[in-house]
């Protein structure tokens, strides 16, 4: 049997991923241990392999098949347009995709005046702005801290993730349109999804079992 191998997004999304695989009785005790610097981890028994990526990186591993299934946020499924299957929605990770900024920043917003956009996103914020609001902005890619960019004055509103709402609260900033929701996905590779189907059918049915 060969091995099916995951990519993992780096942080908090792994963290919650082990959890989650745990309960189907998936485990990988290595990938625990916080201060080890190796990179991939083997489950003998269960010829299994899992490794961290970035996770704009891990629809790429997918992509290419160097990994036959991901687990990775939609915002990034969405950023990344990459060729994959997104099979499962594992419920955690959940928040939403949102157009912000400072109260003042709605009027210009609904009027047609040309605003900048600050995102770590900017697919996403093109594909709202100029195909679903026809619309024309300025998009401004920055690479974290987005919030920043109103409050020193780099664009008028930003789009990014909102989870609790507290970053936003704390700079004195709102949500003034919602562009999508999000949460953490289960992807396949094209090919993996053929060759592989049974394991693959049979890991998603174990999974719905434990959400
Ligand atoms: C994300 C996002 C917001 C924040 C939202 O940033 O970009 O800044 O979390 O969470 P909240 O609504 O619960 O406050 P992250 O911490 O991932 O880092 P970044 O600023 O580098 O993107």
């Amino acid at each position: 049997m060969r091995y099916l191998t995951f990519a993992l997004t780096k942080g908090r999304l792994a963290q919650k991923t082990l959890d989650l695989l745990e309960k189907t009785g998936i485990t990988c005790e290595e990938m625990r241990d916080k201060d080890t610097r190796k990179l991939i981890f083997v489950n003998e028994e269960q010829k299994l392999r899992f490794f961290l990526a970035k996770g704009p990186d891990v629809p790429t591993y997918v992509e290419y098949g160097a990994a036959d299934i991901g687990v990775v946020g939609k915002d990034t499924i969405l950023e990344e347009g990459r060729k994959l299957y997104e099979v499962m929605d594992l419920g955690f990770g959940v928040c939403r995709m949102c157009v912000c900024g400072p109260e003042s920043a709605r009027e210009s917003l609904r009027n047609n005046q040309l605003i900048r956009v600050a995102t770590k996103y900017p697919n996403i914020a093109k594909d709202y702005f100029f195909n679903q609001k026809h619309r024309s902005v300025e998009i401004i890619k920055l690479n974290g801290s987005i919030e920043l960019a109103p409050i020193v004055g780099l664009s008028e509103v930003i789009v990014d993730i909102v989870e609790t709402g507290s970053t936003l609260r704390e700079n004195g900033l709102t949500v003034l349109e919602e562009v999508c929701p999000l949460s953490a996905r289960m992807v396949v590779n094209q090919v993996s999804m053929k060759m592989e189907n049974e394991r693959i059918r049979r890991l998603i049915g174990e999974l719905k079992k434990v959400i």
